[in-house]
């Protein structure tokens, strides 16, 4: 099957999809993108995303090309072309192709591409065994609640966790851990508690952390929005991160020190049941 990709308005052949050397999404990293998992061939949380990106063009001041509906309606197509039954759809916005120069280029259309990538999610072996992370300083700029293409942060960080032989970087700012290189952090206290960081400018707010918690919230479990410090993930019971691409995936190790017995908790395999079971994916061992 011939790999198809969206490009400003037009399914095209992967080989075929050009962008110009002026897009300000490559010469700035001026644009947003966002990431929606796809199980039974059905997208996952997309109301959700599709907000964010809404809400990730206006802070930038990019007119959003479509509505809910209408991105709703070009994933599900791209993700028809390409019979993807499990993975992940990607959707980047940049402010366009004009000459290089920093200002806001006039009359402009943004540039719109989207592709989609099979993976592994439902029964990832990542999620059986669990994950370890490694913590590097956080990095980043100061509005992290927009989904910015600039990732370079993250990919030293990422590439970081990589050469340490783990799947993810937590960061750290004063103390306190922010986030994931490309995910949300969790810990569980040994008294059950589900805490997370609260949403402000310092961490993207994720959309599976928000499903997360309100299937926590609809099972009984505690939530508690605060920061914790990486003396606290050392001490928790259990410990998890949520993505697009990751859904709920255990942490077992913190910079090579085992969280509690070093295996997945019950909590965390417990609420990434609930959210296989919400996305109507087949029930993987739990
Ligand atoms: N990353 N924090 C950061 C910095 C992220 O990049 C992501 C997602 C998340 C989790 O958000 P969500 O649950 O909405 O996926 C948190 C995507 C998957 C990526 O960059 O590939």
């Amino acid at each position: 099957m011939t790999r198809a990709v969206f490009v400003n308005g037009a399914f095209v052949p992967y080989e075929e999809a050009k962008i110009p050397v002026m897009d300000r999404g490559f010469l700035f990293a001026d644009g947003i993108y966002e990431v929606s998992a796809v199980l039974n061939g059905r997208l996952v949380d997309s109301e959700g995303h599709f907000a964010r990106l809404d809400r990730s063009l206006r802070e930038i001041r990019i007119a959003n090309p479509y509505g809910a509906a209408e991105w709703a309606r070009l994933c599900e197509e791209l993700v028809r072309r390409n019979g993807l039954v499990e993975g992940l759809v990607y959707m980047q916005v940049t402010r366009g192709v004009a000459e290089r120069d920093f200002a806001f280029p006039k009359d402009v259309a943004p540039t719109v591409v989207m592709f989609t990538q099979p993976k592994n999610i439902s029964r990832a072996p990542q999620a059986e065994a669990g994950v370890g992370v490694i913590t590097v300083p956080d990095l980043r700029w100061k509005r992290r609640d927009i989904k910015s293409v600039s990732l370079l942060p993250q990919v030293l960080a990422k590439q970081a966790a990589a050469e340490a032989g783990v799947a993810e970087a937590w960061m750290l700012e004063d103390g306190f851990i922010t986030e994931g290189g490309s995910s949300t952090a969790f810990i569980i206290t040994k008294d059950k508690r589900i805490v997370t960081r609260p949403l402000s400018n310092a961490v993207l707010p994720g959309i599976t952390r928000l499903s997360v918690m309100r299937l926590a919230a609809e099972n009984s479990l505690a939530v508690e929005e605060r920061l914790f410090t990486l003396d606290e993930a050392h001490a928790a019971a259990e410990a998890f991160l949520t993505s697009a691409s990751m859904i709920v995936t255990p942490v077992v190790t913190i910079d090579g020190r085992p969280v509690a017995d070093g295996k997945p908790g019950p909590l965390t395999r417990r609420l990434r049941a609930l959210y296989l079971e919400m996305a109507g994916a087949p029930a993987a061992a739990a």
